[in-house]
């Protein structure tokens, strides 16, 4: 377990990187976040912070930084000397990026060349870079191994492949420690608004109806944050997982029509479908081979869909009770 160091996350006002900016308050670590409180795609980053500022750790020692990466002056912000990167920032949505391919490619590609220079300046020990479960498009075999032919079809899914080549450039040529892992699609507690799990609780919760895109068959390979976020700092501790790439996932995925039968169950709510067609950029199936994080991370999923569900559920409802 990561102790006493100094830790910056990019994107640690996020979903994710809010999680594990708790986990590693826990430790005693002290924590730098770099966040522009993006609002394009969803609001409300400042109640996470709060939410963390209000838990019951109580190490709470650390460094906000309201600022954009792209942004040269953001380095200079920062004060402590850093041991590790947790590079988490970025624009996140695969339907937005079809949308918005411009803005994404600069955000997301522009965002991981300027951290990983910082990093190689300062002697950073360790990067750890979010990808994405979406560099290998649709699966031509499953579970999906990391050797797996990369295909993306999403202009998001081929910006996260492009941080892996700059991770392992960088690695090659810098001798920059730094692992890539590739999340499959995560959910919990503060989870996006945009994303399945978070989206359908809101509307199930408020009577309204769920609009499923295409028809419900399609697998996801859906993993709870705070097994992410143990993936995330087994990553950082193990010497051999850098240059490397790793799934993480909870490799049992489930599809969409039994993940809302089981999101129905835990609201006890009346059930309201409907059906429309299949967005681009989405894939059919995701499902991890993690396998390599096994043995190479020590890395052992916890929490089953039914267990994350009752808690993210939980989550919610304590949240709108305060
Ligand atoms: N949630 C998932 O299922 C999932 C799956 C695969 C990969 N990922 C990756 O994990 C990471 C975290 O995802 P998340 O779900 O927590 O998303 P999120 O949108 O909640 O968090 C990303 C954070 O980055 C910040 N950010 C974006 N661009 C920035 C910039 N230029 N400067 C400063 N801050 C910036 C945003 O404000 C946001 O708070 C992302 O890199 C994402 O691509 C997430």
């Amino acid at each position: 377990m990561i102790k006493n160091k100094n830790i910056l996350i990019t994107g640690g006002a996020g979903f994710i990187g809010s999680h594990l900016f708790e986990k590693l308050l826990v430790n005693r670590n002290y924590v730098v976040i770099i966040d522009n409180f993006n609002e394009r795609y969803y609001k409300g980053k400042e109640e996470y912070i709060e939410e963390v500022r209000m838990s019951n750790v109580d190490f709470k020692d650390f460094q906000i930084i309201n600022s954009d990466l792209l942004d040269n002056s953001t380095y200079e912000k920062i004060e402590p000397e850093i041991d590790i990167i947790f590079h988490l920032a970025a624009h996140a949505g695969v339907r937005f990026s079809v949308q918005n391919k411009i803005e994404v490619m600069r955000n997301n590609i522009l965002g991981i060349v300027k951290i990983l220079d910082y990093a190689v300046t300062k002697n950073v020990k360790k990067v750890v870079n979010a990808s994405s479960s979406s560099v290998y498009g649709n699966p031509i075999y499953t579970p999906v191994d990391e050797e797996h032919p990369k295909t993306p079809i999403s202009p998001y899914a081929i910006s996260k492949l492009s941080s892996e080549i700059y991770a392992d450039y960088y690695f090659r040529e810098y001798d920059l420690p730094i692992t890539s892992l590739r999340f499959y699609t995560v959910y919990g507690p503060r989870g996006r608004p945009d994303m399945a799990i978070a989206k359908f609780f809101n509307l199930i919760r408020h009577n309204k109806e769920l609009v499923i895109y295409g028809d419900g068959e399609q697998l996801r390979d859906f993993t709870y944050v705070s097994d992410i976020i143990q993936g995330l700092i087994l990553s950082a501790e193990k010497n051999n997982s850098s240059g490397e790439a790793f799934n993480l996932g909870y490799s049992k995925p489930i599809n969409v029509n039994e993940l809302i039968n089981k999101m129905y169950n835990v609201t006890n709510k009346p059930k309201k479908v409907v059906y429309t067609e299949k967005q681009k950029g989405d894939v059919d199936i995701t499902h991890s081979n993690i396998d390599k994080a096994k043995k190479l991370l020590g890395f052992s999923p916890q929490v089953n869909i039914d267990e994350g569900l009752q808690r993210t559920y939980s989550w919610l409802i304590n949240k709108e009770k305060v």
